[in-house]
């Protein structure tokens, strides 16, 4: 039995984050400029190359695999890695195969994600007001991500829905969208916005609502109880007591998770990002590609990777300017 990934600070890695592709179908403000350049095709992994660094990452003690983008569903023959990843959970090694998604592909995917072995799905959706929904990812349309979270329901999974806040954009959506989750039987999570790419004309501290202000208003309709459960995933949960329904929040800016990471993130480059928030990574593919039949060096080179893993991300808005930055845009990593 190989020894599990232990970081500096006594957190075991037992879940890695996987972007299949730099490339998605929307433009999210708060996350891609509108002419974004993308890596060429050769740099990608190819899909026997993500399942060799997949299957490396599980022997190692992964358990949990998420599978990101840009947009995962549209990296061409994507399922074949879905079902290749499966031989790992029915060997028992692996515990949950998953994926996030903004739905624009969920209506094609759906059945074939369940059979091989998807039972949640956190879809990002920030509106469910049309026209809102068409401005904010310039390029999505809401009734299309609609028909997608009904077919992943009817195929049978469960579906968790990721709002990012923005203040002066769904603030007025805050009852409206718990209360459509509500009615679909859908768990609700919500992000605080990250300064993280350069999206052209932002105004990061501009689109920042605080997630504190957004339980207090939350408050004055609901009784909030704080539940104790912890995912290991950095959504700190409360059930509304008047229908039962769990909702979570994601503070990278009000209230720091990091103690608790148990996660680290694969580019479809093949590159290791330790943290979210922070530059430093690792190669991963180079020892991969120059030992063929031989994992020994990849392995060798996940561990020191880990051993750098550093303690948390520094994003800060408190002294009114945005500090602790990081240039990549979200869809390299994957969020
Ligand atoms: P489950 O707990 O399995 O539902 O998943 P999750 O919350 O780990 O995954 P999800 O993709 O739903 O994460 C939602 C968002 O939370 C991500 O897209 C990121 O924006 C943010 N997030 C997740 N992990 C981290 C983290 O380690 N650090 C920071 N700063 N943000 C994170
Ligand atoms: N801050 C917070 N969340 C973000 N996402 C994308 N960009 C940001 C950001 N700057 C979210 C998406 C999706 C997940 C992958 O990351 O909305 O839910
Ligand atoms: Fe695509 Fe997600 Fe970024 Fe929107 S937030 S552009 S859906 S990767």
């Amino acid at each position: 039995m190989t020894a599990p990934l232990i970081d500096p600070f006594q957190r075991a890695i037992s879940y890695l984050r996987v972007s299949v592709t730099d490339r998605c179908d929307f433009r999210c403000v708060y996350c891609m400029s509108e002419n974004m350049t993308f890596l060429p095709k050769k740099e990608l992994l190819t899909l026997e190359e993500l399942d060799r660094m997949c299957s490396t990452f599980v022997r190692l003690g992964v358990e949990k695999l998420r599978i990101t983008g840009g947009e995962p569903l549209v990296r061409r023959n994507i399922m074949m890695f879905f079902n290749a990843m499966t031989r790992h959970l029915e060997a028992g090694n692996l515990k949950e195969l998953t994926l996030t998604t903004n739905g624009s592909q969920l209506e094609r995917f759906a059945d074939d994600l369940y059979a091989a072995g998807v039972r949640r799905v956190n879809v990002s959706l920030d509106t469910i007001d049309e026209q809102k929904f068409a401005d904010i990812t310039r390029w999505g349309r809401l009734p299309q991500v609609l028909k997608g979270i009904d077919a992943a329901q009817r195929a049978g999974m469960r579906i968790k829905i990721n709002t990012v806040a923005l203040k002066d954009f769904n603030e007025d959506e805050l009852f409206t969208l718990v209360e459509w989750c509500k009615s679909r039987d859908m768990d609700l999570t919500f992000i605080e916005v990250m300064p993280m790419g350069d999206i052209g004309n932002e105004d990061r501290l501009g689109q920042y609502w605080k997630l504190s202000d957004l339980r207090m208003r939350l408050a004055e309709q609901y009784t909030l109880k704080e539940l104790s459960e912890r995912t290991g995933g950095p959504a700190r949960y409360v059930e509304l007591e008047e229908t039962g329904q769990k909702i979570g929040f994601i503070t990278p800016l009000t209230h720091n998770f990091c103690e608790s990471c148990n996660r680290v993130r694969l580019t479809c480059t093949g590159e290791l990002y330790m943290c979210l928030g922070q530059e430093d990574m690792a190669d991963l593919r180079a020892p991969m590609r120059n030992n063929p039949g031989n994992d020994v060096p990849l392995e060798d080179a996940i561990r020191a990777a880990i051993e750098r893993k550093p303690k948390g991300h520094d994003f800060d808005y408190s002294r009114q300017t945005v500090d602790g930055r990081v240039s990549r845009h979200m869809s390299h990593t994957g969020g």
